[in-house]
């Protein structure tokens, strides 16, 4: 099976992407190394976590993956790349996917997500592709009173422009689905944090920090609790949905079920690197929110649930983040 993953240098894409090589699928990335954040890392993710990135070409050794440095927005290079490729199915990651960079940014937002995903869907379509699974975000719940989060809620009134082109592209799959009937799943990821992570996100920088010595600034005073999910089990997860090939237009949850308190995650790093976090206690953040919670019984009957406890995974993240940054 040939899988096209776009956003495969970003920090799920290239998670998913090592372990459909690994059982040996083979991969095609697409990714504009945008610079949103350090792009050494997302080179770095290629050469050295997925590693065979060999020749100029952009081809590995053995084959396994192809990567081509495009942007989801240019059309007529994607339906090159489609027809170059013909793979059989989709997992649809590149975005612009800071929360509150979005309120700085969102006309760009709009165009990265909305415009990006609908060029993705319209191309995949054409290409009759046998499954399209995409990135959509806890965000679209925006401050959902009724925990856990639901696939069954509206989820019609999110809080911040990131959230709102999220919930704009699960609209535009269904669109999709309903003309040309191509199965469409998305994925609604809880908090993804552990090792390659991404730099702009509390959970990463939280670790950091701590690490460092430098001050974290902790929003709404850490009156806040996420369902935290390893990538390792973000990863195992897309690969369910990924090979359910479900028909229709489908929303699956993938978060960890078991909810933590801001708090308790940054006493769960002090303990893990063994130092004190210097804190800055903060206001609430426009577009942000209070507590993300997943129900994830949809995707258990599929046959998948998280495995990795919170203080496992951070003391995974610790360890790579020293090694990586020579510590
Ligand atoms: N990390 C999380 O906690 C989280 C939570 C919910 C949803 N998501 C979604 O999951 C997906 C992957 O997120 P991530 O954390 O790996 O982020 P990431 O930024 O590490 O990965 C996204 C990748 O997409 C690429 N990209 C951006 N714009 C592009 C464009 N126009 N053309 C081609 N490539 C482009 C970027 O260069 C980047 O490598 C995103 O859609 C994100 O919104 C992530």
């Amino acid at each position: 099976m040939k899988i096209l993953i776009t956003g495969g240098a970003g920090f799920i894409g290239s998670a998913i992407a090592k372990r459909l090589m690994d059982r040996g699928d083979r991969v095609v990335l697409v990714d504009n190394f945008n610079d949103y954040y350090d792009l050494q890392l997302k080179e770095d993710r290629i050469r050295k976590f997925l590693k065979g990135y060999r020749n100029k070409r952009g081809e590995d050794k053995k084959g396994k993956f192809t990567l081509y440095r495009a942007d989801i927005r240019n059309a007529a290079r994607m339906e090159r790349i489609f027809a170059k490729e013909k793979p059989g199915k989709v997992i649809h990651l590149a975005a612009m996917a800071g929360v509150r960079a979005s309120l700085e940014n969102p006309v760009l937002y709009a165009d990265v997500n909305v415009v990006g995903t609908t060029v993705m869907l319209d191309v995949a379509a054409k290409h009759k592709i046998r499954n399209f699974v995409y990135a959509s975000s806890s965000s679209v719940y925006g401050d959902c009173a009724k925990v856990p989060f639901s696939e069954d809620e509206r989820a019609d009134k999110p809080v911040s422009p990131y959230a709102a082109t999220k919930k704009a592209t699960e609209l535009l799959a269904y669109t999709y689905y309903h003309l040309y009937k191509m199965p469409v799943t998305a994925l609604r990821y809880f908090t993804v944090y552990g090792p390659w992570g991404r730099p702009d996100m509390g959970v990463f920088k939280f670790p950091e920090r701590i690490i460092n010595g430098e001050v974290i600034d902790v929003y709404n005073r850490g009156k806040m609790e996420r369902s935290f999910t390893y990538i390792d089990d973000i990863a195992s997860g897309t690969i369910v949905a990924l090979d359910a090939d479900l028909d229709g237009a489908n929303v699956l949850n993938i978060g960890n079920d078991r909810t933590v308190k801001l708090m308790d995650f940054i006493k769960a790093v002090e303990k893990t690197v063994g130092a004190k976090a210097k804190k800055r206690m903060l206001n609430m953040q426009p577009g942000d929110v209070v507590r993300t919670s997943a129900d994830i019984s949809k995707i258990r009957a599929l046959g998948w649930a998280p495995t990795t406890h919170i203080e496992e995974g951070i003391a995974v993240f610790v360890d790579w983040y020293r090694a990586y940054y020579g510590m």
